[in-house]
């Protein structure tokens, strides 16, 4: 592996590590997919489920990709590389980072196209197109937007021209420049659409969706969904949040900080969750109309209502805001990578990563529209697929891998120099990330296997686990050896 002495770029503090961390995490899971699957699943008790997806799985996953990161301070690849060195672990541990940057540059693909769709949004709000608009009308503006392959090619392109643009200038000046703004930016836009929602919305009804638990209405499936969503709400299971523990001073602690972003980004999805609810029951909508709901349902109620225009305009920006932030972090574990280890600089590196990603993301701008009857593994289109193998596959792969390593592989000092726990804490994290998390993101592998009942997805993941047992023993049988 050819190694540049190039030196690692450090956060210039604390808190814009806490703020791009937690913009990683907060994106169009929280905003778009979070309240959409809740209402599928019907409220309450699937977010009590989530609730304690996030505390017992998602929780320990960050704190252990954190920890992963800051002690071998480089990309994930390199990371892998040291680590498996330092514990005299087996070289196939370093999958652990192909597999993130893999799934990096798939979730951008699709990311990136529903990201455009936020800002198609934003100008049509803007246009004052939504003004009373009645329900027919506006599912026919969301199916149009979908119809046309050139309008989303239009967006998706504009998105990965910014992303790439932000990612090139570097950590400080490209991503902390970006984040200062977004982030705080965002936080406001949520706060006024609070108050907007508490004054004019049926925010009792929402707050009642949301927080009464009615177990009848939840599925075995709607556990399994819960359990990915905390994965990808989380940005954890792909090495971005790696990266970005990487970047992170050796007197931060990483468990407080895991619990900072976990919290900041369940708040961030319950918040946005009450907000569209509470303008959904308003206007006498159903909470269960699934991915439309963002792009159908709510202009719908935003064009009823009083200061809508405003209001609905100020919602798709923060969407737009949202998604960008996570955006940035998808790219970034495969550009450190470029730099670092391939020596190439970080202006022909973002050019040529963005470039890679628009062009897989043309796979999803057609799969609504020319591409539509074309279904490959498990009749699923190349939207739907791409979805399902990171989020269902890839994310819970990588998050195994990392559980694994962190609690069964890697040297005890070593880990406990970053973790710095002690007493019952330890013990517990511990526990959970020997047992709880490895076994319960297995169970998640097998079921999603059993639902899609596709041979193909059969033998990858089949491969998938046994890769993973394998690696685990052969890392075991060299400690005792
Ligand atoms: N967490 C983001 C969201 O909720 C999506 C995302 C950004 C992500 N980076 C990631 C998901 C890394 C998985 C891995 O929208």
């Amino acid at each position: 592996m050819a190694q540049q002495k190039l030196s690692m770029p450090t956060w210039s503090s604390r808190t814009v590590f806490l703020l791009a961390a937690i913009g990683s995490a907060v994106g169009l899971g929280n905003l778009w997919k979070f309240p959409y699957v809740a209402g599928e699943n019907g409220g309450g008790a699937f977010v009590l489920v989530y609730l304690a997806c996030i505390l017992l799985i998602g929780v320990p996953v960050l704190i252990a990709e954190l920890t992963l990161g800051r002690s071998a301070r480089a990309n994930p690849i390199q990371a892998m590389h040291q680590h498996t060195q330092q514990d005299r672990a087996n070289k196939l541990w370093v999958g652990l980072g192909v597999n993130g940057m893999l799934a990096g540059i798939l979730i951008l693909s699709f990311y990136s196209v529903i990201t455009g769709w936020s800002l198609a949004y934003f100008f049509d709000s803007l246009q004052g197109d939504f003004l009373q608009i009645p329900p027919a009308q506006a599912e026919q503006h969301f199916a149009a937007l979908l119809a046309s392959p050139w309008q989303l090619l239009f967006w998706h392109t504009l998105v990965m021209i910014i992303t790439t643009s932000i990612v090139a200038r570097g950590l400080r000046s490209g991503i902390e420049k970006a984040i200062n703004i977004m982030l705080p930016g965002l936080l406001l836009i949520l706060m006024v659409l609070l108050i907007y929602a508490v004054g004019t919305g049926a925010f009792a009804e929402s707050f009642a969706f949301l927080f009464t638990p009615d177990f009848s209405k939840l599925s075995w499936q709607g556990v399994l969904v819960a359990m990915g969503h905390a994965f990808f709400t989380l940005s954890i299971g792909m090495a971005a949040m790696m990266v970005y523990g990487a970047y992170l001073d050796q007197r931060t602690s990483i468990v407080k900080a895991s619990l900072v972003i976990a919290v900041a980004d369940t708040l961030i999805a319950l918040l946005a969750g009450l907000v569209i609810f509470s303008i959904v029951f308003a206007n006498q909508l159903p909470p269960s109309s699934g991915p439309g709901l963002l792009f159908q349902t709510l202009p719908m109620a935003f064009g009823q209502m009083w200061g809508g225009w405003f209001f609905g305009t100020l919602f798709f920006a923060l969407v737009f805001f949202a998604a960008l932030s996570s955006a940035i972090s998808l790219l970034e574990p495969t550009l450190s990578w470029l730099e670092h280890n391939r020596g190439i600089g970080r202006m022909k590196g973002a050019l040529g990563l963005g470039g890679l990603v628009w062009l897989i993301g043309i796979g999803t701008v057609l799969s609504f529209n020319q591409w539509s009857e074309l279904t490959l593994i498990g009749d699923k289109t190349v939207f739907a697929l791409l979805d399902f193998l990171t989020a269902n596959i890839l994310l819970p792969a990588g998050g195994l891998l990392i559980c694994l390593y962190l609690a069964w592989v890697m040297a005890r000092p070593r880990r406990q120099a970053e973790l710095r726990l002690e007493g019952i804490w330890q013990t517990l994290l511990l526990w959970d990330l020997r047992w709880v998390a490895p076994l319960a993101i297995l169970w998640v592998f097998v079921s999603n296997l059993f639902s899609a009942s596709s041979t193909a997805l059969w033998a990858f993941l089949s491969v998938l686990v046994l890769y993973g047992f394998f690696v685990a023993y052969q890392t075991r049988s060299r400690e005792e050896a």
